[in-house]
């Protein structure tokens, strides 16, 4: 049985009024998450690049995380600030020696700046002039720009570098979405929000803390996934996969493999600057989503997601359709500085991770035809 067939028989066991749902009105939602912003079109991880993400009819804008010297959370994708700001021309001297990948070079951490030193830097300019003026954004505002419009989907980013430093990375996410009212029973129902990392052990670290919204391991590398054996292994653990596309084109079956156990499958980065054997970016984003059948996917060009428009007609506001058959059992919640006793009370198996269902109240056509 197909995963939203089984998602209308569950709601309708719940009592919920979808017995006239037709077929059609069941074909699971394809997610466009724009990935570090509407980033082909702004500098990656700034207000312009989300803002921009938003206005082409994201559905999640993404963030990586990195955390600043004095604790707060970041959207930065590399470890250092020298590829995306002017740091080298700000702080000459702050940079410091680092071997990574059997590399030594000169960096300028993240980690090593404070959050007012890193927002005297420039974010915008290295992308063009007309971005001058664009500052690192933090994780607040992020949210504070995104909420009520799209979900979030924030990376723990090189949780390794963190090692030593003192940071204890998942509780610091776990502490900004509480925050916010993010996870939880309170929970913001318009604004979703799904973890996603590379690291086996963060992905792990975020199960046993029961953080309460949905988690997708990443996957750069093919080895070892071979077979559904290592897909079931992570069912409970994690919610959804996020692999490389190359790994899909490699292994079409890792689709079939991950919806089976009720996972979804999101693979990363489309962008028009980078197609592979496609003539252009939508092109190949129409091939993963409806030929290989993933549930959703990573891009830099949001405004380019191919919609299915007679489906859509018939879809309405997002809803359940993209809610794994995992996320429908009670999961408890933990807060982070409890983790260790184990949850108490109401948050005893009694909450439902934030994430799924995603419902707006703005119906796709709606979406669609906006300016
Ligand atoms: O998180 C999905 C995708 O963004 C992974 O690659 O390096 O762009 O974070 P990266
Ligand atoms: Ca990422």
């Amino acid at each position: 049985m197909r995963l939203a067939q089984k998602l209308a028989v569950h709601v309708v066991g719940a009592g919920m009024i979808l017995a006239t749902l037709t077929p059609q009105a069941q074909t699971p939602r394809k997610v466009n998450v724009a990935h570090r912003g509407a980033s082909a079109y702004a500098p990656e991880h700034t207000l312009a690049a989300y803002r921009l993400a938003l206005e082409q009819g994201a559905d999640f804008v993404e963030q990586d995380l990195a955390v600043t010297k004095d604790g707060v959370l970041i959207c930065l994708h590399d470890p250092t600030l020298e590829r995306t700001t002017n740091v080298e021309e700000i702080y000459p001297d702050r940079a410091t020696t680092v071997t990574w990948e059997g590399k030594t070079v000169r960096a300028w951490l993240a980690n090593d700046f404070t959050l007012e030193e890193i927002k005297r830097l420039d974010a915008g300019d290295w992308f063009d002039v007309k971005f001058s003026g664009e500052r690192v954004p933090t994780f607040d505002e992020a949210v504070a720009l995104v909420r009520g419009r799209a979900g979030l989907f924030p990376e723990l980013k090189t949780p390794e570098v963190y090692v030593g430093r003192s940071v204890d990375f998942e509780a610091l996410v776990a502490t900004a979405l509480d925050k916010h009212a993010l996870r939880g029973p309170r929970a913001d129902p318009k604004t979703p929000v799904i973890l996603q990392t590379f690291s086996e052990v963060s992905a792990k670290t975020l199960a046993e803390m029961r953080v309460g919204v949905p988690v997708v391991l990443l996957i750069g590398n093919a080895a070892g996934w071979d077979s559904v054996d290592r897909v079931r292994a992570w069912k409970g653990v994690v919610q959804g996969f996020g692999p490389a596309k190359q790994i899909l084109l490699d292994q079409p079956d890792f689709v079939r493999w991950a919806q089976g156990e009720g996972l979804t499958v999101t693979p990363y980065t489309f962008r028009s600057a980078d197609t592979g054997r496609f003539p252009n970016v939508k092109a190949e984003m129409e091939h993963f989503l409806y030929t290989l059948g993933v549930d959703g996917l990573f891009t830099d060009n949001p405004d380019q997601f191919p919609r299915r428009p007679a489906a859509l007609a018939k879809l309405g506001p997002l809803s359940a359709a993209w809610w794994p058959a995992s996320l429908r059992s009670p999961v408890g919640i933990l807060d982070p500085h409890r983790a260790k006793r184990g949850p108490t009370g109401a948050q005893r198996g009694s909450y439902r991770p934030q994430g799924w269902p995603y419902d707006p109240g703005i119906s796709e056509e709606a979406r669609l035809t906006c300016p």
